[in-house]
């Protein structure tokens, strides 16, 4: 057993990967120690090289938008905890907006998105955007139909006049399996630090499962583009969605010293998968 005090023995991490692997145990406990040591590994130099293109983005004065969408429960916010984790807060935000308000809900629909898009300099995490109004809000009837048609005619001319005006927008689609967002539910509202995430469009997400899956579908066929695709990244290994989805930001761009905190940061490609039409 892995007791209190066997644990306190352990000066470092690198301790408790020595004993775990002397005793070649594949106790559930050590297992999963194990697993987060060579995940934290994996993180730190990653969040370096983050550091790196953060200052690379303010020297440049870059206008970045890394769009978080996924069912509920599909890591978004923990993804966007790890990007953000050692940035320069000054020249990061994170952008979770709440349900329109009546005023919000008159203006032109993107009016309060634009508000936060980035300055230069900056980037932006958006945890969700303007993309409720392609899933999330037609399926729980949030909004009309004929909202829905208008916007998803808008939202392209939208992103490419972002593109014109040099506003780089990554948009990563989070996708989980059916059974895996059911397991991370009722983990949720077990867990007391973790209730607050459990809301009313979360119980729908496993009744209207396919619902959700039909306007995903139109949503990659009609909003990907070369100047925005869509990416999706795998996220039923949470850890590896992480890792991965920091890497795909890291190789599109050639920022200084690039590389120099760790030994690949090419993206898993069975993770990280391009949208493709008629795929
Ligand atoms: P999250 O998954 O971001 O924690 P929820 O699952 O509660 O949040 O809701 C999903 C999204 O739907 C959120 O962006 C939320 O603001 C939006 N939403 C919830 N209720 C409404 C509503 N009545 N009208 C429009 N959007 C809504
Ligand atoms: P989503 O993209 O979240 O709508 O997921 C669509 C479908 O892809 C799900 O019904 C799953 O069957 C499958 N899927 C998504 N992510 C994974 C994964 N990491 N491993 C296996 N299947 C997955
Ligand atoms: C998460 O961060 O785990 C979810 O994607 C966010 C949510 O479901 O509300």
């Amino acid at each position: 057993m892995l007791t209190k005090e066997i644990l306190s023995s352990f000066k470092s991490k690198a301790d408790l990967v020595n004993f775990i692997k002397d005793h070649q145990t594949d106790h559930p406990t050590f297992k999963a120690a194990l697993e987060k040591y060579y995940y934290e590994q994996e993180l730190l130099p990653l969040q370096a090289e983050l550091v790196d293109f953060q200052h690379w983005v303010q020297k440049e004065n870059k206008k970045i938008a890394i769009i978080f969408e996924g069912r509920d429960a599909a890591g978004k916010g923990g993804a966007i905890k790890r990007f953000t984790e050692h940035l320069n807060p000054r020249a990061r935000r994170i952008v979770a907006l709440n349900k329109p308000t009546e005023i919000e809900k008159n203006q032109w629909y993107f009016n309060r998105y634009i508000k936060e898009l980035p300055n230069a300099g900056e980037i932006v995490f958006f945890d969700r955007s303007w993309y409720n109004r392609a899933v999330v809000e037609p399926v729980m009837g949030f909004c009309s139909q004929a909202q829905y048609k208008r916007f998803m005619i808008q939202v392209p001319e939208f992103e490419h006049m972002l593109y014109e005006s040099d506003t780089i927008i990554i948009k990563f689609w989070f996708s989980v399996s059916k059974d895996e967002q059911q397991r991370r539910f009722e983990k949720r509202l077990k867990n007391p630090l973790k209730k607050w995430k459990f809301s009313p469009v979360d119980e729908k997400g496993q009744e209207l499962w396919d619902e959700f899956t039909t306007y995903k579908n139109q949503m990659f066929s009609r909003t990907h583009n070369a100047f925005s695709p869509w990416v999706v990244i795998k996220s039923n290994d949470k850890k590896r969605a992480r890792l991965e989805s920091i890497k795909y930001v890291l190789s599109l761009f050639d920022y200084d010293n690039k590389g120099s905190n760790c030994d690949s940061i090419l993206p898993d490609p069975n993770i990280v998968q391009r949208y493709f039409r008629n795929t």
